[in-house]
């Protein structure tokens, strides 16, 4: 079978930066060129950059779904990624393609598209580029309702229920994955969260429903986060609550790793 990377087995000495352990501590965001960690709810670059160093090649086509401030393009164009980004916020959308297009490289091609990533026509959309399939999908849904990103009621953040969040993002999982390449990979980065004094297991629900629609899990990584900018300099208060109380503090998020096989 064609590989999926462009890992040299013959040199895989020489590939110290790349993640094979299923624990990543990552204590410190690059933000180096155009990479912004001023969007609330975005990931850190070294995510997309693990992930398509080991699933993707020069020259395949990434969707992000869920594009934010574009963390995923932003890697894919320097990797020699093609790479094409949703998002439900038009103003997002427009934001990080001007910066997108600051570091563009001539040989990569990444193009944004605002819209509803469950019902955006995807055929339609493709046949736009000139694209036929992607050959990866990195989906960073919002967790719920953690954070509200906009008043959209399209927008998963405001799903009244775990079950319609869930409904939802089955229908993005749908209408994007049809268009991924057979036999190659997608993955989930996603977050837990407490309501009504107990865990809401959002990583595991999610994980679930790629399982139940046919793909297979091929990895399930732990990452470490920090303190959210709105609970930094709140450790103490937190600290407190927990002591005093039955929760642990999160510190941790989930990446799923799946391959389509069907
Ligand atoms: C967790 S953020 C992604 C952040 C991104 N990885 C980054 O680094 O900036 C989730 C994004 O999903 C978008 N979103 C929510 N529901 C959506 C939908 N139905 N279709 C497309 N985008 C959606 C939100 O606007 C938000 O920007």
């Amino acid at each position: 079978m064609a590989r999926y990377n462009d890992i040299d087995m013959e040199k895989w000495q020489r590939y110290s930066e790349i993640n094979t352990d299923t624990l990543w501590i990552i204590d410190k965001r690059d933000n180096s060129g155009v990479h912004s960690g001023n969007y609330h709810g975005n990931f850190v670059p070294q995510i997309p950059f693990q992930l398509f160093s080991r699933y993707t090649k020069k020259g395949d086509w990434i969707l992000d779904p869920f594009m934010g401030s574009g963390t995923s393009l932003i890697e894919a164009q320097r990797m020699g990624r093609n790479s094409i980004g949703i998002d439900l916020q038009e103003s997002v959308v427009k934001e990080a393609d001007s910066r997108i297009r600051s570091e563009a490289k001539p040989d990569c091609k990444t193009q944004v598209f605002a819209g509803d990533s469950s019902s955006l026509n995807m055929e339609a959309l493709l046949d736009s580029i000139g694209v036929k399939k992607y050959q990866f999908v990195i989906f960073h849904p919002p967790y719920w309702d953690i954070i509200k990103f906009s008043d959209n009621p399209n927008d998963l953040s405001n799903a009244e229920s775990l079950e319609l969040f869930l409904k939802g993002f089955g229908r993005v999982i749908d209408n994007t994955t049809k268009f991924l390449e057979k036999y190659r990979y997608c993955a989930v980065v996603i977050g837990d969260k407490y309501a009504n004094s107990q865990v809401v297991p959002l990583g595991f629900y999610c994980m679930n429903l790629f399982m139940e629609k046919g793909f297979l899990l091929k990895a399930i990584l732990v990452k470490n986060f920090g303190d959210t900018k709105g609970k930094a300099n709140q450790q103490g208060i937190w600290r407190y609550r927990a002591l005093a109380s039955d929760f642990y503090i999160f510190k941790h998020e989930y990446i799923f790793v799946f391959k389509k096989t069907k």
